[in-house]
This record gives C-alpha cells, structure tokens and sequence, in this order.
C-alpha cells in the first residue's frame, strides 16, 4: 500500500516539484521540507520519531515545521509554551483529524457524536461512586486470575513467562472484566487484541501490506464479535458501564452497527496502557535492585500497620500513601510514556510562546506536541534523563516532588503521560490505582525474578511513539511462583 503511493506519487515527481515551491515567510517557525518531493521526512518521522524529532530540535530549536507525507506539521517542544495550544479551541481543532484516525484503525464512524458530550459521559464513569466500584472490581478480577492461573501447578513450582506478557495478560484480562462485564471470554479477547494492536501503527499509517491487511480485517471483525453484548445470557448488569455505552451512542444517534464496532475503540482506549505500563514498572525494578528494595521496604511498612493481613491490598493502598511506589511509577512513566498531541490549523494563527516571541501558523497546515522529548527527555529539566532514578519525583522530606525547573524557571508541565488539556486521560486515577494494586499484588504474592540476573530491559520498539505508553522490542524472561506465606518479602 505505501511503496504504491510512493511510487504513485514519485511518477509526479516533476509535477510535484514545480508546485512544492514553498518557502519560509518572515515571522514562520523554521521550514525543514527534507529532500523527498512530497514524502519530506515521512521514512525517518514513521521509523522513529523520537529519534527523528530529536535531531530537529538540536537543528532548529524548539519549534519548527516539517513536511510529511505533503502534510506541513508544526512540531513545539517547549513546556511552557505549551497551553498556547492546549487551550485554543477556535484556531485549532483536533475532532477531524481523530475522526480519520478512528475511521482508518477501528473502521468506525461516529460523526454525529459530539466531543464535549462524550467527554462527560466518560468523566461521569471514572470518578465517585463509580470509580471506587471499578476500584475494587479490578482488584478482585486481579487476585482471582493471579490465582487461576496457577492451578494445576504445585505450588512451589517456578513457572517461565516473559515479563511483559505475564503483565499486559493479567492487567488486561483483568481491566475487561472490570469495563465489560464479561465472564468467560477474556483471554480468547485478549490474544486477538494483542493481533490486532500489533497492526494498530500501521492501519494508522496505512502502511499495511496486502497480507496484514486481511489479517487486520479479520482480526478486527472478530473482535467486534466478541465484545458485542450477549443479550441472552443476561450477565451484565443494567447500570453497567457498557450498557451506559450503548444508551449514549443511541441518544446521539449512532447506528446499531457503529454502536457495536464502537466498543473496540473502547477496548483499546482503557485496555492498551496499564499492562506495558505495569511491564515497565517491574522491569525497571528488576533491573535496579536498590529500587526493589525501597520498594519492597515501602510495602512491608504497610503490611505490618496491618499485620492481620485481613484487609484486601485495595484498603491498604488507600488508606497509606506511599510516595516510593508513586515516584517508581512517575519515573516510569516519564520514560515509556510517548503521547503525540496533534491539531489541525482551521484558520492562519500566530502562536505566542512563552519567550514572547510569534510565530504565524498556516491554515491547513498541522501542529505537534510531542512531550516526550520536552519535558520528559528534557536534560534541562531532568539531569541525566535516559536514566532511571526511582526517587526522581520524591523530595527530600519523602513527599512527592512537583517543583521542577527549566532554565532556572518553573515549568507547569514536568511530564505529560496522561496528555493535557480536553484530551487527558479519563482514567487516569483508576489507572494509577490499577497498575499499583498489581504491582502490590505480584510483590507480595510472588516470588519474581530475572531467568538470568545479569539480563537487560529490551529496547522500545520505535514504531510505537506517538501511540501512548511504549512497548519493549523483545521481552524480560522472568520465572515466578506463589509465595507460601506472604510475610517473607
Ligand atoms: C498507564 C496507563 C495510561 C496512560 C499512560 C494513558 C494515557 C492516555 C492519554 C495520553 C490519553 C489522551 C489520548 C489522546 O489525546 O490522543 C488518554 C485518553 C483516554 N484514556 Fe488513558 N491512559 C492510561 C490508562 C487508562 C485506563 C486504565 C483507562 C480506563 C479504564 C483510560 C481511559 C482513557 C479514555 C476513556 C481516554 C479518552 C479520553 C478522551 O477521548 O477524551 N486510560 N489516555
Ligand atoms: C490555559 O488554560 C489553563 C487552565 O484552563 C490556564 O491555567 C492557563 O492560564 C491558560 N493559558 C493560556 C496561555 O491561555
Ligand atoms: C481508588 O483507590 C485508590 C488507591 O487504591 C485511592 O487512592 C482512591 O481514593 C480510590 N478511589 C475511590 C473513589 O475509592
Ligand atoms: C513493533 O511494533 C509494531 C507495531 O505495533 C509491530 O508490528 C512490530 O511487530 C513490533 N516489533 C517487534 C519486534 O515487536
Ligand atoms: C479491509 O477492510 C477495508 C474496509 O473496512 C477494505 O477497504 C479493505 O479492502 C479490506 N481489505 C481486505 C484485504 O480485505
Ligand atoms: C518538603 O520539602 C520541600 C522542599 O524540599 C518543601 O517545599 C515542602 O514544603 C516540604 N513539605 C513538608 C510537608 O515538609
């Protein structure tokens, strides 16, 4: 499908070059169009765009334009500068662009739906009541599954799994019982789901070749198959988030087929994140032992305040802080976590940037903030920044450290895992809530540890940034058993 176009659209190579004939105005961010007609940096943005950005900004700064794949994206990667963006709803606008990406990757249409209108829907759904229903609903669903899926194992038996499977399987079999109600088919669910996410970038970028593509089609079709409601078996309850779903879609008028291909865009937004998440949180523990072990020595705290051990870890966790656990998961985050937040110019604009200086921004043309490398990679803000220090984001007086400094000047943003503005996560404090309670879960019920003690956290694989939390190319062997008594930590 790409080489097509590419080959396609290299046929009007001279066309493209008589017209391509645009050059930087006076008061424009910096114009980088790259040397390929039309295409522009496209290979080198799609292949690593970390990497890529990267290089851009040693080159330009900390704004300028690209062309890719005859798009002209604005790329801004300074902090303080980004609200300038997040906030503007009339230059901007980010509903038609998301539209196209969920039409592309999900093979859904949903335009009579109205953002601000969803948005409230799904804020209804992770706070209050609510949220502390799916608190210890994802709790359960946790401990019963690390359970059941050590049966027919003796118990002192060490199994093999690579990390990341061990944590993506658990947290997301786990998190669709919890979203959907559902009791019987969750790991047929997930082992189609990890198919289909594994083409998610390239249906994005419509890249696919001829093969994956029937693949995806098939993937996706089954997966409609599996999430759509059993009415018969009346298992979900009436007040259930899915059922929520449902009324909503039909009050806006979505279409019973819409309505049914609707709940994998659902499957994918609350179920994508918290087990690579979770992979990373315990890979970087595995892999820094003085972090374990303050780690460790955090939980033990916990459990002597408690030592009838009577009380699921949920309470625990809630009624304790535990600044160690929440600075690991900061840290983590801070690395793995690679959102791109995308709008699209609806009318010439200028950008006021922090520094007082004004850009003009072009109609038609797109802007980029990719956060990742700016705050997060940021060597101005965080010292050494490849690295991982678990105690980055706690204070001296252990209380978690908000205060960061570019420049020797505050900066609002830090580190943006959750995304800003309208678009940050809904489900951000249940998410935090249900990557720790696993986390809790595997340190106090398992013993858990590296095949081989001298092993290394695998690299990113580079084709996901851009795509929320990061997920490793290859993965950490791990062996673990059920611990017999859960006091030994
Ligand atoms: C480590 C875990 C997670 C991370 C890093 C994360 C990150 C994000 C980010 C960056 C966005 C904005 C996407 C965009 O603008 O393109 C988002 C949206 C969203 N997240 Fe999360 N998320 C996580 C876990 C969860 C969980 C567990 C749930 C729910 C069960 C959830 C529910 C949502 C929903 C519903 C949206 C869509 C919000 C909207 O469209 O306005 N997230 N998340
Ligand atoms: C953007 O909005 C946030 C919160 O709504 C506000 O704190 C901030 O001052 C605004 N910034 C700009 C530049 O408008
Ligand atoms: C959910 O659990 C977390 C910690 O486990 C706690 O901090 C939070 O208050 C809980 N939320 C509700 C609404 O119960
Ligand atoms: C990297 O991610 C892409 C997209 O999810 C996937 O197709 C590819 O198989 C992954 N590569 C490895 C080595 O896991
Ligand atoms: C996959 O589905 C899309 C539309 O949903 C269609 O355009 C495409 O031809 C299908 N591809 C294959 C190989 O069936
Ligand atoms: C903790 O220390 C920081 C600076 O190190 C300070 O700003 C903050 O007020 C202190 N908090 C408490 C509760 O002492």
């Amino acid at each position: 499908m790409f080489w097509t176009i590419f080959l396609l659209f290299n046929g009007l190579f001279i066309v493209v070059l008589f017209y391509s004939t645009r050059t930087r105005k006076k008061n424009e961010p910096p114009l980088d169009k790259g040397f390929i007609p039309w295409l522009g940096h496209a290979l080198e943005f799609l292949k690593d765009s970390a990497k890529f950005l990267a290089r851009m900004k040693e080159k330009h700064g900390d704004i300028f334009t690209v062309r890719v794949a005859g798009h002209y994206v604005t790329v801004l990667l300074d902090p303080n500068s980004f609200d300038a963006v997040l906030n503007d709803t009339v230059f901007l606008d980010f509903t038609n662009s998301r539209n196209q990406l969920i039409q592309k990757i999900f093979s859904l249409q949903l335009p009579s739906v109205k953002p601000a209108a969803e948005r409230k829907w799904m804020e209804r759904h992770f706070q209050g009541l609510s949220l502390s229903k799916l608190n210890s609903s994802i709790n359960t669903h946790l401990q019963n599954l690390l359970l059941s899926d050590q049966k027919g194992c003796s118990p002192s038996e060490w199994r093999q799994d690579g990390l990341f499977s061990l944590c993506y399987s658990l947290l997301f079999r786990a998190g669709y019982l919890t979203m959907f109600e559902r009791r019987d088919n969750a790991a047929a669910v997930y082992k189609e789901f990890r198919q289909f996410d594994n083409l998610l970038t390239k249906l994005a970028r419509s890249s696919l070749k001829r093969g994956e593509s029937e693949t995806a089609n098939s993937s996706r079709e089954r997966l409609w198959e599996l999430l759509s409601p059993n009415l018969l078996s009346g298992t979900s309850e009436s007040n259930s988030w899915q059922q929520s779903y449902h009324h909503f879609l039909q009050e806006e008028g979505v279409d019973a087929e819409m309505q049914k291909r609707a709940l994998l865009l659902q499957l994918w937004t609350t179920q994508c994140n918290a087990g690579p998440a979770a992979f990373w949180l315990l890979g970087f523990l595995l892999t820094h032992p003085e972090a374990m072990e303050a780690v460790k020595s955090e939980i033990r705290g916990l459990t002597l305040l408690d030592t009838s051990l009577q009380h699921p870890p949920i309470n625990l966790l809630e009624a304790h802080s535990t600044p160690v656990l929440d600075s690991v998961l900061s840290e983590t985050l801070r690395l793995t976590a690679a959102v791109m937040i995308r709008r699209e110019v609806v009318q010439d604009k200028i950008l006021c940037m922090a520094n007082g200086k004004e850009y003009h921004l072009r109609r038609g043309d797109r802007v980029c903030l990719f956060p990742f490398l700016s705050p997060q990679m940021d060597p101005q803000i965080h010292q050494e920044p490849q690295l991982f220090k678990y105690d980055r984001f706690l204070d001296d007086n252990m209380t978690v450290k908000e205060k960061f400094y570019k420049d020797g000047k505050r900066i609002k943003y830090h580190t943006m895992p959750w995304g800003g503005g309208r678009n940050t996560c809904v489900g951000k404090e249940f998410a935090v809530t249900a990557i720790k309670q696993f986390v809790f879960l595997l340190l106090t019920q398992l013993d858990l540890e590296m095949c081989d003690p001298e092993a290394k956290l695998p690299p990113v694989n580079t084709s996901r940034y851009g795509f929320g939390m990061l997920q490793p190319d290859g993965d950490l062997q791990v062996r673990y058993r059920l611990r017999r008594t859960q006091h030994e930590m």
